[in-house]
């Protein structure tokens, strides 16, 4: 299945995605974690982008689409099937992934669109800790670690990232509405856009959408 998730920051597409991989058994590619590896590495590439995603901005377009370009040459997952979380954020970046599908011959199959309340999107924001070694979610308060700041998963250590704050949080949400949001209607007008309500537990959003996908 080759599928990209959609929707504002905090909706749920790193949680989800880590639900449907199991139960789907394909990659999940997420721009975020690939460029917060590479700021964890302080390689160029992660210096260039840092100054982006603390602020909330958007990484330029050319950058995001060479790395998913390289991403898609390099491995076999358009063959073997995968979900874009974060990527595309932009008509420009839909467009541009269209060329590079179209070029592999394995167009997209669906668009995920996980709507989701500000109010919601808030508290899980604010209330999010990552694994900082395996990349594992928390939620403070619903749902924290067993020791705390230690990885139920791997015992790294839990962190909260730097752009998980109410100022950046704001922006994050602009650029969402004014560059993101409008490729709903791209993905709308070429029969592939699904919508689910993401305001619902991860598990009955993934249970909706096993059924949407008539999987
Ligand atoms: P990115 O990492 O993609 O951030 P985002 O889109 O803002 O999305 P998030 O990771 O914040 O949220 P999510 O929807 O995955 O929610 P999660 O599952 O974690 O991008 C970060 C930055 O990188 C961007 O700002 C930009 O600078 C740059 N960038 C990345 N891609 C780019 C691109 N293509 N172009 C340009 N720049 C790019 O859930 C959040 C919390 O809620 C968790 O604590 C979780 O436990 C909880 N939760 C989730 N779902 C539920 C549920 N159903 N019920 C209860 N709790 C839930």
């Amino acid at each position: 299945m080759r599928l990209v998730l959609l929707g504002p920051p905090g909706a749920g597409k790193g949680t989800l995605a880590g639900l449907l991989k199991e139960k789907l058994g394909i990659a999940h590619i997420s721009t975020g974690d690939i460029l917060r590896e590479e700021m964890k590495n302080n390689t160029p590439l992660g210096r260039e982008v840092k100054k982006y995603i603390e602020t909330g901005e958007l990484v330029p377009d050319q950058v995001v689409t060479k790395l998913i370009d390289n991403k898609f040459t390099r491995n076999d997952l358009a063959d073997k099937g995968y979900m874009l979380d974060g990527f595309p954020r932009t008509e420009q970046q839909a467009k541009d992934l269209d060329k590079i599908l179209q070029k592999l011959g394995k167009p997209l199959e669906y668009a995920v669109y996980l709507e989701s309340s500000l109010p919601v999107i808030i508290k899980r924001l604010t209330g999010r800790r990552v694994c900082r070694n395996c990349g594992a979610l928390y939620h403070i308060p619903n749902k924290p670690p067993k020791r705390k700041g230690i990885c139920d998963e791997c015992g790294g250590e839990i962190y909260q990232r730097a752009d998980d704050n109410e100022e950046t949080i704001k922006t994050r949400m602009d650029v969402y509405m004014q560059s993101t949001e409008p490729i709903i209607a791209f993905y709308q007008a070429q029969g592939k856009l699904k919508k689910v309500d993401a305001d619902k537990d991860s598990r009955e959003v993934q249970r909706i959408l096993m059924k949407l996908f008539g999987a």
